[in-house]
């Protein structure tokens, strides 16, 4: 042991603070280069409620006396006011959030400062830490894509009617319901939801009690610190890592996470495109409302939709925060490595991308201005009752092949004679199949290829009217 007693203010001073054992300060650069303050100072209030979770179990366990514990209550609660307040002074020289709020700590309460570190190490503090936060952002976004679906929901139920061309390969296929176009979207953000609830489960596990990494000669009770920290599964169960090793070097929540948040900006970024293409004078389908749009410095005429530009661009922003935390995983040895460090400014971005991304995309959804004749023309010169037709034929005995065949040949009439297959005159469907009548007609408007369509997952209005009901009863009880 060193022979002379350490200062509080040697403590607060990070170049001696490790031990007698380094003989000379870092410099400069390295303090910049290793220190993560600047940005994990966010994780603030994460760490106090870990510290205050930590301290109640160690007096619990009679680890710490009471005096210890009400004085580290007293000091965080100052401390919670101080950051609040924007008075707290963040020291590059105290490295990340942690080392800043024990020094702090210890400043305010002398020696309880120093007993909170008992049987904890900075990296289960962390990782603590680092899934405590995403557990209230999880919870933060879970409202958001339930926000934004429903609106998607109720501009769907408004244009349940409204025929739009359906695609494929972006040619003009079939008629749908735009309402049922929308609610292909809300499909794919209910499931991004069902996935970040599933990812919270995995997120919502206490790595403290781990320590270093062998875990602690301590008799901590972790389950305690667990249930305080809200740290349980559905029936109430403390919820703890099992393998110190892995307790502190564990990232794969974070990666997980990341990638169900590519998942909801690849959705993002596909209606995204819909929206700009719909937008653009050839198809004409829609309006974005002017707030979600900006004009050009040197073309007088133009609107462009930024913002969904904008999301699709930032789609590949996040995806390349998935790589980036994948990347950071794969060669390291257990347990703990400063690599994991790494691990913040990617969550950081990837939570403020989607926040604001869903937060606009349901704004920008109520602002849409839909343009049904628009769309119906262009459903109509594409001959999009083709396959009504083909159907119609099969109905009469023929086999599809057959009746495909017959369709293509009344689809090129009618191309050259420059109308749709519902304005041919029957005597002239007549020469492709002895066998069409007059009935051939109602399937041949779009309305009437809709309505055939009347099949569970179909884009009948009645179903898209059945949906936006599921939709509202999921989205009420979320
Ligand atoms: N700032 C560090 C991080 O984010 C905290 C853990 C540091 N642990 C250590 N053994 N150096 O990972």
């Amino acid at each position: 042991m060193s022979s002379s007693p350490i200062s509080d203010n040697q403590l607060a001073n990070k170049s001696q603070a490790w031990s007698a054992l380094f003989s000379e300060p870092m410099s400069d650069l390295v303090k910049r280069y290793t220190a993560s303050v600047f940005f994990d100072k966010r994780l603030w209030a994460a760490d106090i409620a870990g510290s205050l979770a930590h301290a109640e179990m160690l007096q619990a366990q009679g680890i710490l006396s009471a005096e210890d514990h009400a004085a580290i209550e007293r000091g965080m609660a100052q401390i919670k006011s101080e950051i609040e307040a924007g008075s707290f002074e963040w020291k590059l020289d105290l490295e990340d959030v942690h080392l800043n709020i024990e020094a702090r700590l210890t400043e305010l309460v002398g020696v309880a400062g120093k007993r909170l570190h008992t049987g904890r190490s900075r990296n289960d503090q962390v990782a603590t830490d680092v899934r405590l936060w995403l557990r209230g952002e999880i919870d933060e976004l879970s409202l958001l894509l339930n926000a934004l679906q429903t609106a998607l929901v109720e501009v769907a139920e408004k244009n349940a009617e409204v025929i739009l061309p359906g695609f494929t390969h972006l040619q003009v296929a079939q008629p749908v319901s735009f309402g049922h176009h929308l609610l292909a979207y809300v499909e794919m953000f209910a499931r991004d939801s069902e996935r970040l609830a599933d990812v919270r489960r995995r997120v919502n596990r206490l790595p403290l009690g781990a320590a270093a990494l062998a875990g602690t000669s301590y008799p901590l009770d972790r389950e305690r610190v667990a249930r305080t920290l809200g740290m349980v599964d559905d029936k109430g169960v403390a919820c703890v890592c099992q393998n110190s090793l892995d307790a502190v070097s564990d990232r794969d929540f974070a990666i997980e996470f990341t990638a169900a948040a590519s998942l909801v900006m690849v959705h993002v970024s596909r209606l995204s495109e819909e929206l700009i293409l719909w937008m653009s004078q050839a198809f004409s389908f829609i309006d974005l409302a002017d707030r979600f749009c900006t004009g050009s410095s040197i073309m007088p005429q133009k609107k462009n939709p930024d913002v969904p530009e904008l999301a699709r661009g930032k789609t590949g922003r996040v995806v390349g925060h998935l790589m980036g935390l994948i990347t950071l995983m794969k060669g390291q040895p257990l347990a703990y490595n400063k690599d994991n460090q790494e691990d913040k400014e990617p969550l950081f971005d990837t939570v403020d991308t989607l926040k604001d991304t869903l937060r606009i995309f349901a704004e920008m959804a109520g602002g849409i201005t839909v343009k049904p004749e628009a769309m119906e023309r262009a459903a109509l010169k594409g001959y999009a009752t083709a396959t009504d037709l083909a159907d119609y034929l099969v109905k009469k005995g023929l086999a599809f092949r057959d009746a495909h065949e017959i369709v293509a040949h009344a689809v090129k009439t009618a191309i050259q004679a420059g109308v749709d297959l519902s304005q041919l005159p029957l005597s002239e469907l007549q020469k492709f199949d002895a066998r069409i009548g007059e009935d051939v007609f109602e399937g041949l408007s779009l309305r009437g290829s809709l309505e055939a369509r009347n099949i569970l997952g179909g884009t009948a209005p009645a179903q898209v009217r059945a949906q936006v009901a599921r939709h509202r009863a999921r989205l009420a009880q979320a």
